[in-house]
């Protein structure tokens, strides 16, 4: 399932519904690790990859580490950059895969790079579950309508298969044939 949502609290209650307590959860876009403390709660036996690159969130995390334990793990970097994927894709394939993928890149940051982002790191991970917390996103499916109906029973999109990632799409560094 691939939820979509706007309001905070609203993404709160969202990763309460959708985690469950052995997962493995990547969060893109922990800033502080507010929801990562939530995360945590939820899944006591899981793990937790979180990551922003924000100059704030480093200090912070290690903090939250220090009071939650050793299940959450903080890696400061950009997730446009395919490396961070790279990295990620690593330590998750190590440990039986994503269950949910969590992705806040700001409520209300650019839907495209936000679409983005959840495109290239979900058709890598193939999560159980996404949650994407973004305005444009929310307003784009409550303002659009067709007469096909394709959807994913997962947190990725099934109908794309396995395309894999396009390496003609250069523009973030990201794409590659590799994972
Ligand atoms: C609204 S905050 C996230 C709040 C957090 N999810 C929570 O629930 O408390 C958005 C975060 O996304 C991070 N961010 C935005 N673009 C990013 C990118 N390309 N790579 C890594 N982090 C990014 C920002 O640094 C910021 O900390």
């Amino acid at each position: 399932m691939i939820k979509i949502v706007y309001d905070i609290k609203v993404y709160r209650e969202g990763l309460k519904d959708i985690i469950k307590e052995d997962d493995v959860v990547v969060e893109l876009g922990c800033h502080v690790g507010n929801s990562t403390r939530i995360i945590s709660q939820i899944a006591p036996y899981g793990r937790i990859i979180a990551l922003d690159k924000s100059s704030q969130s480093e200090k912070k995390m290690q903090k939250l580490i220090k009071e939650e334990g050793s299940l959450i793990e903080f890696i400061k970097g950009d997730v446009r950059l395919h490396e961070i994927l790279e990295e990620v894709a690593k330590k998750v394939n190590k440990i039986g895969g994503c269950d949910v993928l969590s992705v806040d890149l700001g409520g209300g940051y650019h839907p495209d790079t936000t679409f983005k982002v959840f495109f290239i790191w979900s058709s890598t991970l193939k999560p159980r579950e996404t949650i994407i917390r973004n305005r444009g996103l929310l307003d784009f499916i409550h303002s659009s309508t067709s007469s096909e109906i394709i959807s994913s029973n997962n947190g990725w999109l099934e109908s794309c298969g396995d395309d894999g990632i396009p390496t003609r799409l250069k523009e973030l560094k990201l794409w590659s044939p590799k994972l």
